[in-house]
Order: structure tokens, then sequence, then C-alpha cells
């Protein structure tokens, strides 16, 4: 049995890091274990301008630790009246690395969103025609639909006919939860990839419900039947360089999780490595560990491998209820739990 695996540094290519007080007390989470982060950009206001960009970007390297070495990926908001203009201008001075559609009030922050994205064709274009990756909030918003089905018909109705009219565009289908998306993703080419969160590898939807309403088991798209639950842990352990390690880790608030309207959102960061190598462990593919965390995701951005390493051992740890004080404190995912692997510092 593996006892000890070092791979390449990972890298996590989404998450969402706020900003002020919460962004210092969560950045070091992400920076100890990942070498990069694509970073979103739905803080209220969004993220929209290259100059916002840069001073976002300032904000969360003085929140890194000393001695850490953190490189945070900057990504444009998308709005229904986004320019084309600076998006290119910001990729090509490097301040961006992709861009983010939110559909307008699909999650969190999203009501600046896009509301027709048929009417970004001149965006879609730029975006093609320079590389630059389109990160995508895949669910339709539409309320008439289940939201258990939401993401599956979003394949339909938008993505299908999006990867048809822009078959060159570098596409990212955020946060996977669903059968149709792993199969969509696997039919679609080099071109479309998708992200998998720890918490889409580990539940199903009775978690939500788990002898009583589990709010921080709540997060967008939201946990599904178990059958997609194995149709995401099958893509994210096949080897295949169109699914990558994307933690979604999107903290709220204690009293803001636990409400009669609680947010949306799993924050995963303090053992997401772990929490991932735990999945690899039970379906017996750590060989196709390093692929996933650290290799397909900066080929499919077109970014250098890392070439420093991180070593994980095969150690019980007990996951704490809470992390962090007072107004700040939160409950991480698998809190109360034992994971059977330990990130060695
Ligand atoms: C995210 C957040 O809180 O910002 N929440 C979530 O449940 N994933 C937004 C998002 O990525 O949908
Ligand atoms: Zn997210």
């Amino acid at each position: 049995m593996t006892e000890r695996l070092t791979i390449r540094r990972p890298d996590d290519w989404h998450v969402h890091l706020r900003d002020g007080a919460m962004l210092h007390a969560v950045v070091p989470h992400t920076a100890r274990q990942f070498a990069r982060a694509i970073v979103m950009p739905n803080l209220a206001p969004p993220i929209t301008r290259i100059a916002d960009a840069e001073a976002y970007r300032a904000r969360i390297l003085a929140a890194v630790p000393e001695g850490m070495d953190f490189t945070p990926l900057m990504t444009c908001y998308l709005t229904d009246a986004a320019d084309p203009q600076e998006i290119e201008r910001g990729f090509a001075q490097g301040v961006w690395a992709a861009c983010k559609l939110y559909p307008a009030h699909a999650t969190t922050n999203s009501s600046h969103g896009v509301t027709d994205i048929r009417a970004l064709r001149t965006v879609l274009e730029t975006l093609q025609r320079i590389g630059m990756p389109l990160l995508i909030h895949g669910e339709v918003t539409d309320r008439e639909i289940d939201i258990f089905d939401r993401e599956a018909v979003f394949v339909e109705r938008t993505l299908a006919p999006l990867v048809r009219d822009f078959p060159a565009l570098k596409i990212v289908f955020e946060h996977i939860t669903t059968a149709e998306a792993v199969d969509f993703v696997t039919a679609s080419g080099p071109m479309v990839a998708a992200t998998i969160t720890p918490q889409h590898l580990h539940l199903n939807r009775n978690a939500l419900f788990d002898g009583g309403l589990r709010p921080h088991a709540y997060c967008l798209p939201v946990v599904k039947r178990e059958r997609h639950r194995l149709a995401v842990r099958a893509a994210a352990v096949s080897g295949s360089p169109a699914f990558f390690l994307g933690t979604d880790s999107a903290p709220h608030e204690i009293d803001r999780k636990e409400a009669a309207c609680g947010c949306a959102g799993i924050f995963n960061a303090p053992y997401a490595i772990e929490s991932y190598a735990a999945v690899f462990d039970e379906e017996s593919a750590l060989d196709k560990f390093a692929g996933f965390a650290s290799e397909h995701g900066p080929r499919f951005y077109g970014l250098p491998l890392n070439t420093e390493t991180v070593t994980l051992e095969r150690a019980g740890q007990r996951v704490p209820d809470r992390i962090g004080e007072g107004a700040l404190a939160l409950v991480p995912f698998h809190g109360g739990e034992t994971i059977g692997w330990r990130l060695v510092d």
C-alpha cells in the first residue's frame, strides 16, 4: 500500500478568497497547499476592470503569510456590458488569466451576471481569437426547472450551442456535478475541460438532509444523486486531461450559513488536497492523482507546470468542527470527521 505520495505542487483552478478580514482568514489555507489559484471575481461589486483586478491581486498577496509562495491568477467577471477591449488588454498585460461567466442570479453575488450569452458575441469572439479561457458556472436560472436538473438543462440549452458556434474557444465547465456534464466534456474534445470539487466527489444529495437540514453541505451547483457522484468520481480518476482540480472553496460566516435562507458555499480550503487524495485512494487511482491535481490544469491553461513538489502521507487526521475565531469562525468541509491523508509541511 502506498504510504507516502510525492507529487508536483498542485494548483487550485477555482477558489473564492473574498476580501477584507475574511480574505486574510482564508488565504493561508489555500497558499499552504497550492502554488497558484484561479481567483473568482464575484465580490460585491464584482471585478470587471483591469485596475480592480490589480488592486484585488495586491490585497491577496498582502494576505499571504511570510515564507509561502503563492500566485493568484485573476479573472474578469462578465456582465452584459463587458468590454472586449478591456478584456483583451488585461489578458495581454498578464493581469487576467480567464473570464468568468455567471448566468445572472445563478449563485452568490451574481446579480450582475450575464442575462443572455448570445448578446456577448463580440466578447466570445475576442476570447476565442486571443486564446483566453471562458470559465462557466453552468446552470440555467429558470425557476421552472428543478434545481437538480439545472446543470443538465444548461448543457443542452446553452453549452452545446456555444461549443458548436465557438469551436476554438477554450471553455472550462466549472464544478461539474452530473453524468450529463461528464459525458458532454468527454465528448467535446480538447477545447472543453471541467473542474471538479471535493464535495461533489464525496457527497450525494442525501448529505443535505442527513438527520436534519445540513447547511454546510449546501453549495451551488447543489450536490446530486449518487449515480451522478459516481460519474463525477470516475471522470476525476480517469486520467483524462479534460478534468482537473478546482475546489470552489466558498467561505461564508456561520450565521449566514445557519440561517432561514442560508448562503450557498462550502469552505473546503483547509484540507482540500487531503480530501481529494482520499478519493483517489478509495478509487485505487493514486497513480492518476498528480495529473488531476498538478498537470491537467496548467496544460489546459497553457501555463508552465510547477517544478516544486509536495508530499502527502497516509495518516488519519481529525478535521476540527470550526476554524478561526469569533465572527470569522468557519465550518470546514469534513468538520468533525477524520481524513486518511495528511500534507507533510
Ligand atoms: C459560491 C460563492 O459563495 O461565492 N458559492 C457556491 O456555492 N459555490 C458561488 C459559486 O461558485 O457558485
Ligand atoms: Zn465558485
